[in-house]
């Protein structure tokens, strides 16, 4: 048997998650790996205040450096979350030669060269399964399973409040207004939600996902985002009616040394696997050159699902003789080599409302006809007060053009009301 001490940094939703896992599944875990983990200290900012978990008083400190610092703790686990000061604790325990093990998708995305970089110069291991998807092993899957697999393409619903969302949506015809609070009254959203709705939680999730998956850094910034702020319950049942369903999904594509990442409402299919994927679940969609497709699927937050996929990294690192870090070259630019392109190529879904008169339609069709983009389904709905909706899905397009040919329709008699990219292979 052998004993690992360890240290939080942070013990809130995960924080206490971890602990129970730990302390509840302590025999089965050192049956498994013949370690059994010692908490010996637990950095937090309040340590009178009441906890989801039965955590003696006696543990929590409001000092970094009785975690970091302390020679006799060997593994930090870090779940305070926000870039700073998370980012600067780690780097300390990294450079203490600590194991650190991260739920923290931002400060990952952000500081990831930086983190590797103290990590390899120190010997420290680095690990952050819980980082992407809670308990589902997209990492190691990615990083281990698939090593063989030059990865073409990955979409993912990584966000289990947005899915939650436009699940609702979906299912109640409500607005995005409405289900956002009643999220945030049950939980299931943060009272500022704008990380998760407006895509940046899914974004740091496909910029850590898509550099392993590319095996080449994709940062942060080169990702296209847009939430789902916008997305009206008209969409949805549109769509709906064309055999659609709508998702934030998180997308990255490689067509040799092109690249594009995204993050945006997309609809799919509705025989599309990820189109199943409903309320807080999350699933990545992946497409290997000899693996073909495949789905992961699971719960992507929660307690204890993301304690789930942190044991198990701490587990790993044991079983590790040296640590074990991404070989690409880590930085905060763009892989050498590779561009990233604002032009990819989908489907359209466009919704316009528009004057119910003799060649408004073909005013619409020439602009896109300009642009070389022809319409798969048009669909109009009798006029009101003079107006109508008319509802198209184009074929294969560039982001470009269709932006163009928008621009070019947008007027006092088409105004363009919503443009949905559309994911067509089911
Ligand atoms: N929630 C999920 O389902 C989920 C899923 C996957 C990943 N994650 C990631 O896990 C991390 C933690 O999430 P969470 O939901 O557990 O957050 P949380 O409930 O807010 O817990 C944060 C913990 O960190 C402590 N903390 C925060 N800032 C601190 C500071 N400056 N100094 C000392 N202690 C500090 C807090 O102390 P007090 O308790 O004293 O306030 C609390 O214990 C985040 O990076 C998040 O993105 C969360």
């Amino acid at each position: 048997m052998r004993t690992v001490t360890v240290g939080f940094l942070g013990c809130g939703n995960i924080g206490c998650g971890v602990w129970k896992l730990l302390n509840e599944f302590k025999d089965d875990l050192l049956h498994r790996s013949g370690v059994v983990f010692d908490i010996k200290r637990i950095l937090v900012r309040d340590v009178h205040k009441k906890r989801d978990a039965v955590v003696p008083e006696n543990l929590l400190t409001t000092d970094p450096a009785q975690v970091t610092d302390d020679p006799a703790i060997e593994m930090v686990l870090e779940f305070m979350g926000g870039e700073e000061p998370a980012t600067r604790y780690m780097l300390r325990a990294l450079e203490m030669g600590k194991t650190v093990v991260t739920a923290n998708k931002m400060a990952l995305a952000l500081n990831w060269h930086i983190l590797q970089e103290a990590a390899e110069k120190h010997g420290s291991g680095l690990y952050y399964e819980a980082a992407v998807c809670g308990a589902i092993p997209i990492i190691r899957t990615t990083v281990d399973s698939l090593m063989s697999n030059r990865i073409e393409e990955m979409m993912g619903i990584v966000n289990g409040t947005t899915n939650y969302i436009l699940t609702r949506m979906s299912q109640e015809g409500s607005d995005y207004a409405a289900v956002l609070s009643d999220a945030q009254r049950l939980g299931l959203a943060e009272p500022d939600p704008t990380s998760d709705v407006e895509g940046f939680d899914a974004a740091y999730k496909l910029s850590i996902l898509s550099s392993l998956a590319f095996h080449a850094r994709v940062p942060f910034d080169v990702i296209y985002r847009q939430g789902i702020t916008q997305v009206t319950a008209a969409d949805i049942a549109f769509g709906k009616e064309l055999g659609y369903t709508l998702k934030l999904l998180a997308i990255a594509k490689r067509q040799g040394n092109v690249i594009d990442a995204r993050v945006h409402p997309t609809f799919i299919p509705d025989s599309h696997p990820l189109a199943s994927v409903n309320g807080s679940f999350n699933a990545i969609f992946l497409h290997g050159h000899a693996c073909d497709d495949m789905m992961l699927f699971g719960r992507g937050a929660g307690s204890a699902p993301t304690a789930s996929a942190v044991v198990s990294d701490m587990l790993y690192a044991v079983s590790r003789e040296t640590p074990r870090h991404p070989t690409f070259r880590n930085s905060d630019k763009l892989a050498e080599g590779l561009t990233v392109t604002n032009d990819w190529r989908c489907s359209f879904y466009v919704r316009l409302e528009a004057s119910d008169r003799p060649g408004v339609l073909a005013h619409i069709t020439t602009c896109l006809g300009n642009e070389g983009i022809s319409i798969r389904n048009l669909m109009q709905r009798d006029a009101v007060n003079g107006r109508a909706q008319i509802v198209l899905i184009t074929h294969d397009a560039g982001e470009c053009s269709i932006r163009k040919a928008l621009a070019a329709i947008d007027s006092r008699d088409a105004r363009v009301e919503s443009m949905i990219r559309v994911e067509a292979k089911a």
